[in-house]
């Protein structure tokens, strides 16, 4: 699904060069469970960016079901980003002015396509949150804000779902079930890809890659 070669990032800040990443090597299967994990600072955002087609790398080639995202437009990549990945963040990133339903169906709009009401209200159903589709996100807990997220990531039916340490606003029994809700999203076909710093929760997923230094090595 995704397939990363010699991959490497550099930040400039001023005249200073920050290597982020240092020669990765990863293949993502179709349909599979990986973690991230390591300590802050060693690239693992950096690394889901460019996995997510949110940037591209300084040095080395990514393919992204089967197509080399280095000779892609911008627009090629937006395309890419906007129908085939949905993004998850710590910090969840709602819209507080607008109930569960319509965050959600957000991304709808921003691709301007018409609203399925009943696609969005199935998602979630999905998410385990029938019950506060009117709700708006002052009145959620924190794991119920992450299910709006994760359904809102997956409203425009992309096939990889890429989650930036999604538990880490959580405590130990909404981690859980955020964890068991993308395990559950696996099973339903879409690839996973999850950042954490929870070894417990990366031990459960089908393959776990450490990053240090901007190095990946397999655990
Ligand atoms: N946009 C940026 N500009 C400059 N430096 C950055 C930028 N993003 C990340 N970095 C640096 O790159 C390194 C890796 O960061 P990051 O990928 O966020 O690591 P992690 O997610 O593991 O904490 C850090 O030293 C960080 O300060
Ligand atoms: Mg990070």
């Amino acid at each position: 699904m995704i397939e990363l070669r010699g991959v490497e990032k550099v930040y400039h800040r001023g005249a200073e060069e920050l290597h982020a990443l240092r020669g990765i090597d990863l293949d993502i299967g179709k349909g599979e469970f990986l973690s991230i994990v390591g300590p802050s600072g060693s690239g693992k955002s950096s690394l889901l960016h460019i996995l997510g087609c949110l940037d591209r790398p300084s040095k080395g080639t990514v393919k992204f079901d089967g197509q080399n995202i280095e000779h892609m437009s911008e627009s090629g990549l937006d395309a890419i980003r906007r129908r085939k990945i949905g993004f998850v963040f710590q910090q969840f990133y709602l819209m507080p002015g607008l109930s569960v339903f319509d965050n959600v169906a957000l991304p709808k709009v921003f691709i301007r396509e018409k609203i399925d009401a009943e696609k969005i209200a199935a998602l979630i159903v999905t998410v385990g949150l029938q019950n506060r589709m009117k709700h708006f996100p002052n009145q959620l807990s924190g794991g119920e804000m992450q299910r709006v997220a994760i359904a809102r990531a997956l409203a425009n039916n992309p096939e990889v779902l890429l989650a930036d340490e999604p538990t880490g606003n959580l405590d130990t029994e909404n981690s859980d079930k955020i964890f068991k809700l993308l395990k559950s999203l696996q099973l339903r076909g879409y690839t996973v890809v999850m950042v954490t710093h929870n070894q417990e929760l990366a031990c459960r997923a089908d393959r776990t890659i450490l990053l240090k230094d901007g190095v990946c090595s397999f655990t």
